[in-house]
């Protein structure tokens, strides 16, 4: 595993606590990354679980209003977690916000003693997938047409895993 290209790290976002607070922004991050955005009402409802939590990339110096860099939120329960979704504005992708994000949620399962961490992303998803394969995930399962996208063929999701322990 190693970090993205050095050239290209957008330092000056710094990496905290995603709260119940930031969940409309969340929501609207979201809804620049998916096709299916998760509403604030969603966040709010994920956010107040003891199991969930999450990290997000703020510029300190940024205002009141501005949107987070990115985002992850992962759910840990008995050992095994899983990410329930990340994403990072368009603006600042390749960056190595993602990576950061992912980082900061592996540091907090580690100390928390979790052993395997899972997640869903669809096939057709290159930079995602490379990203994970950075980490070391493998892929364990795979559901044939699992996302259905208007238009265009219908894509399988890839479950993969990768083991803290
Ligand atoms: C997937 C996503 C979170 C990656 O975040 P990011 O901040 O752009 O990723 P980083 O800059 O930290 O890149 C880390 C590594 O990921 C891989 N990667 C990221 N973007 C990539 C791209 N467009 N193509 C190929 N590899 C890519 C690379 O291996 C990269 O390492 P490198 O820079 O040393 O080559 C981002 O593209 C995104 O928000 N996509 C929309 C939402 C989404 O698909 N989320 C995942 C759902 S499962």
């Amino acid at each position: 595993m190693s970090a993205p290209s050095f050239f290209r790290r957008a330092a000056d976002f710094e990496i905290v606590s995603l709260g119940p607070s930031d969940c409309a922004d969340a929501s609207i991050l979201h809804g620049m990354g998916f096709s299916r955005p998760w509403s604030d009402g969603e966040f709010q409802a994920l956010m107040v679980q003891e199991t969930v939590f999450g990290f997000a990339a703020r510029r300190p110096a940024a205002g009141k209003g501005s949107l987070p860099g990115g985002f992850v939120l992962a759910r840990l329960v008995a050992g095994e977690a899983e990410i329930l979704t990340i994403t990072v504005h368009p603006k600042y992708r390749e960056t190595g916000i993602g990576w950061r994000l992912m980082l900061a949620a592996l540091r907090h399962l580690r100390a928390e003693g979790a052993q395997t961490l899972f997640l869903e992303v669809d096939e057709e998803n290159r930079a995602a997938l490379a990203l994970y394969k950075k980490f070391g995930f493998a892929q364990v399962a795979r559901r044939a047409a699992y996302y259905k996208h208007e238009g265009t063929a219908n894509s399988a999701a890839l479950v993969m895993r990768l083991d803290l322990g």
